[in-house]
């Protein structure tokens, strides 16, 4: 009798208990929000890459994408700064930033820090603020450095090799750190006979360059350091225009799917592929454990720092590759970056079979 009077009132008792841990842990899970916010648009990687590998990442760790504030600055750095303010008055626990401007972004860190929200400076550096909590990007300097001897083997000894250097966007702490690597190869051993830095990684910006380039120097250019596809992309594309037949060897980055079919066709001669998935697979991870209070483990980071001018960063700094025509496969289509179908179209199916890409 006295069980039977009891069942409802505990049954009463424990359906408000779950009542209200429901509506208040659905309060709690459901506030955890994190922003990605990326530079630019006219580089492939960000919208076919990054933000595709990071989204998937946390989805598959059981995050709810609903909860995943995502921007695009294309390569501005105000709308940056407004679009980081508006993900922090959205309530975004985590900031992931791949920032247009190394130095204004500082101004981003300081405004997350005051609502103690974490910063993860993605694949840019965030330079001058002790408050920035990690850096993950690739060893940038060693991207330089590939392409500095790739470009050397590529000229092969020849004498008095005369070479222009398209670089990247000097906002950008990577461009800075792209150029470094390869002027620490190629000074002394070729004559750099004209030099640019390119506002905005624009590859229509690189096209002009490359343009004066040829008016300045002729057209006899023995190679060309174009710091990424974009800018290789314009430097072509202004060879081509001014006759330049054939082309000398240019450089590239990314492991854009235009600039593998252009080393396939002979018109570039390497890039450099970053292994993206990786590096936004932890970025995602790291936001992650920052959003949801769960430990880093130390192995994220292995002890490893980068100075950004005001304090040792935490960093995760992945291993960068050189490709040309004879390691596409092992590199770029073994790691699924891109599959033999995306490469392998019509126009360059003889030139996949020759590169035992079929
Ligand atoms: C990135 C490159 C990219 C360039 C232009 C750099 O910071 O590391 O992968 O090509 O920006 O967006």
């Amino acid at each position: 009798m006295r069980f039977a009077k009891l069942v409802p009132t505990l049954v009463l008792v424990g359906f408000v208990v779950m009542a209200c841990g429901g509506s208040g842990n659905g309060g709690t899970t459901s506030a955890k929000k994190i922003a990605l916010l990326l530079p630019e648009s006219k580089t492939a990687r960000y919208e076919s890459k990054d933000r595709p590998f990071f989204t998937a990442k946390l989805k598959s760790l059981g995050f709810d994408t609903n909860n995943l504030i995502y921007s695009n600055a294309n390569q501005d750095a105000p709308t940056q700064q407004t679009q980081a303010e508006a993900a922090l008055t959205n309530g975004a626990s985590v900031l992931v930033l791949d920032p247009v401007d190394g130095a204004a972004a500082a101004a981003i860190v300081a405004k997350a820090k005051a609502k103690n929200v974490p910063v993860i400076s993605y694949d840019r550096l965030i330079l001058g603020t002790a408050d920035l909590n990690y850096y993950l990007s690739f060893d940038n300097a060693a991207v330089g450095a590939l392409q500095g001897t790739a470009l050397l083997t590529a000229l092969n000894g020849k004498a008095n090799a005369k070479v222009v250097m398209i670089n990247g966007d000097p906002a950008d702490n990577n461009a800075k750190l792209f150029k470094q690597g390869a002027h620490s190869i190629l000074d002394g051993k070729v004559t750099i006979a004209k030099e640019y830095d390119t506002p905005s990684w624009s590859p229509d910006k690189a096209q002009t360059e490359m343009q004066g380039a040829i008016t300045a120097v002729g057209k006899n250019i023995d190679g060309v350091l174009a710091a990424n596809d974009g800018t290789a992309g314009g430097a072509i594309a202004a060879m081509k225009s001014a006759g330049i037949s054939p082309l000398p060897p240019i450089t590239g980055q990314d492991a854009e799917l235009a600039a593998i079919q252009r080393i396939l066709a002979g018109e570039q001669y390497m890039t450099v592929y970053k292994a993206l998935k990786a590096e936004a697979e932890a970025a995602a991870t790291l936001a992650y454990d920052l959003a949801t209070g769960a430990a880093v483990p130390s192995s994220m980071t292995n002890g490893k720092t980068t100075n950004n001018g005001a304090a040792d960063i935490k960093s995760v700094l992945l291993t960068p590759v050189a490709v040309t025509k004879a390691n596409i496969k092992d590199t770029v289509v073994a790691d699924g970056f891109w599959t033999k179908t995306d490469i392998c179209t019509s126009t360059f199916a003889a030139a996949c079979t020759a590169a035992g890409i079929s």
